[in-house]
């Protein structure tokens, strides 16, 4: 039941919104499929494990679809010990119930410049390394971080790597600018219908 629960509402949440920035920017989108089709044709036109994870652009769109839409955006946790906040004289008695925010923290201009537009380079290694460990928590960090990580990277992979070599996906009149959260769902997901073109295309 986790994993079923936690594993597919999240999933499907990271490429819906991976998808609806990748058509609102199509010259993002070109350049994404140029390079994923290049990775594909390196690996004869196989979809293997292997192939998936050479694809980096494909995992720096998901990484920024985390970034600004977590699917879990919140972390909930309880101060096992007296605890002092670093900096501060603030101390948190033991029970304390703490509540991360992950949306928050993902949009701290401190850690990302223009938190508000998307840009999946910025999770490029060069442009990662003087980020601060634990200002990316999508999965979470510590003993309870989220065990279907890798598992969650492979599908949604799949599942972009399979739009983008078949279609090409647009914004239409009908396709939100800005995207509601629906309050009433525990993961993040949009209120309402987001409705895209797709433009079938010769496939690799
Ligand atoms: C993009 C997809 C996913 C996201 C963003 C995500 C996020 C998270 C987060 C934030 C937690 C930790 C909650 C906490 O620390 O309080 C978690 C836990 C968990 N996740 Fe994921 N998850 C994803 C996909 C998956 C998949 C595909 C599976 C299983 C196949 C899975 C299984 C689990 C389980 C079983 C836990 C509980 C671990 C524990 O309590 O020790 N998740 N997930």
């Amino acid at each position: 039941m986790s994993f079923l629960r936690a594993g597919f509402d999240t999933s499907a949440s990271a490429l819906a919104f991976s998808v609806f920035e990748l058509a609102r920017d199509c010259e993002l989108q070109q350049q994404v499929r140029q390079r994923l089709r290049a990775v594909l044709g390196r690996h004869g036109g196989r979809v293997t494990y292997e192939a998936l994870s050479d694809m980096r652009d494909l995992t720096n769109v998901i990484n920024e679809a985390l970034r600004m839409y977590p699917p879990a955006n919140f972390l909930d946790r309880e101060a096992s010990r007296d605890y002092q906040i670093p900096g501060s004289d603030i101390v948190l008695p033991k029970g304390t119930g703490v509540v991360v925010s992950v949306t928050g923290l993902h949009h701290d201009p401190r850690y990302w410049t223009e938190p508000h537009r998307f840009i999946p380079d910025r999770f490029k290694e060069a442009n990662s390394r003087d980020r601060p460990n634990y200002t990316f928590l999508p999965f979470s960090a510590g003993p309870r971080t989220c065990i279907g990580m890798r598992v969650a990277y492979l599908q949604v992979k799949i599942g972009l790597l399979h739009i983008l070599n078949n279609f090409e996906v647009y914004a239409v009149p009908a396709t939100p600018n800005i995207l509601r959260v629906d309050s009433s769902k525990l993961i993040v997901t949009p209120a309402g219908d987001v409705v895209l073109g797709f433009r079938r295309i010769p496939s690799m």
